[in-house]
């Protein structure tokens, strides 16, 4: 696998499961874009991707649920690179958020998880028409399996499942595939960000790790290979699936 010459561009890069993406594609000799709200840890991120390969990624300081920054995000990067091969929409966050949760929870959710990959697909599209390129979206397993703690997030995701379809069927016939990755829990600042402590995080991960049928949790390295896997030419006859990465969870517990 080979991404000499592609351009990818990540957002959500400073930091989790998009930051091994930055690693994995600049392993494989990507041109990287990376987009992310926190520059310190952008540039840390970018840092080692230098590190491992001598190919600085560009880096654009931008919050995906602002209209503007969607726009300017496509615009930097064509300024560098003169092209887009493929689009990783990963930004997201979570604010565990049930049927009596505050409904400002799910509307920031939605401008960011949904409306913000939305815009920034919109304006990407043109580019990915010109290279045939392949979009991939960071979905999750809540999309398909109901949490209630996890409603207004979970539907952020469901949307996301759809919207990765119907983008598939309408940018197929031009050349352009649209897949998603739908990975179980995977520990990262997901969970601390905004809803639980370290401790709590760790608690809640070891507690489920029990339960898993591969008595382990995913990382964010191997949710990195599927979606390079995804993104390359390996993988030039998918388009408009979910990729489940769960270590099994959707299985159900293997003691039940
Ligand atoms: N961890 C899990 O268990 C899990 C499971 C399934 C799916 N996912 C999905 O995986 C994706 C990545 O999450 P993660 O687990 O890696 O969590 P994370 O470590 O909290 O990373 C989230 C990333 O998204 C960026 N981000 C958030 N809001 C943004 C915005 N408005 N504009 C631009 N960047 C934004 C954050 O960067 P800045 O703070 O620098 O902006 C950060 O780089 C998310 O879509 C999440 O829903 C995670």
């Amino acid at each position: 696998m080979d991404f000499s010459n592609k351009v990818v561009l990540i957002t959500g890069a400073s930091g989790g499961i998009g930051a091994s993406c930055a690693l994995r594609f600049a392993a494989l000799n990507a041109n990287l874009a990376l987009v992310g709200r926190n520059v310190e840890n952008l540039n840390n991120v970018a840092g080692k991707c230098k590190e491992l390969k001598g190919n600085r990624p560009l880096t654009i300081k931008a919050d995906i649920s602002i209209d503007d920054d969607d726009q300017r995000i496509i615009t930097e990067t064509i300024d560098r690179y003169g092209k887009l091969d493929v689009l990783v929409n990963n930004a997201g966050f979570l604010i565990m958020s049930g049927i009596t949760g505050d409904i400002k929870n799910f509307d920031k959710m939605v401008a960011t998880n949904i409306r913000g990959t939305y815009l920034l697909t919109q304006k990407a599209v043109p580019h990915l028409l010109e290279t045939k390129g392949n979009i991939v979206n960071v979905s999750s397993v809540v999309s398909m399996k109901p949490i209630p703690s996890m409603m207004a997030y979970s539907m952020t995701k469901a949307a996301m499942d759809i919207f990765t379809k119907c983008a598939a069927l309408e940018l197929g016939p031009n050349g352009v595939r649209v897949n998603m990755v739908n990975p179980g829990p995977v520990n990262t600042n997901l969970f601390t960000a905004n809803s639980l402590s370290q401790d709590q995080s760790e608690q809640f991960l070891d507690k489920l790790t029990g339960l898993i049928p591969l008595k382990k949790i995913v990382t964010s390295d191997d949710v990195a290979k599927l979606i390079s896997f995804l993104a390359s030419e390996d993988a030039n006859c998918i388009t408009g699936t979910s990729h489940i990465i769960d270590c099994g969870i959707m299985l159900g517990d293997p003691n039940a």
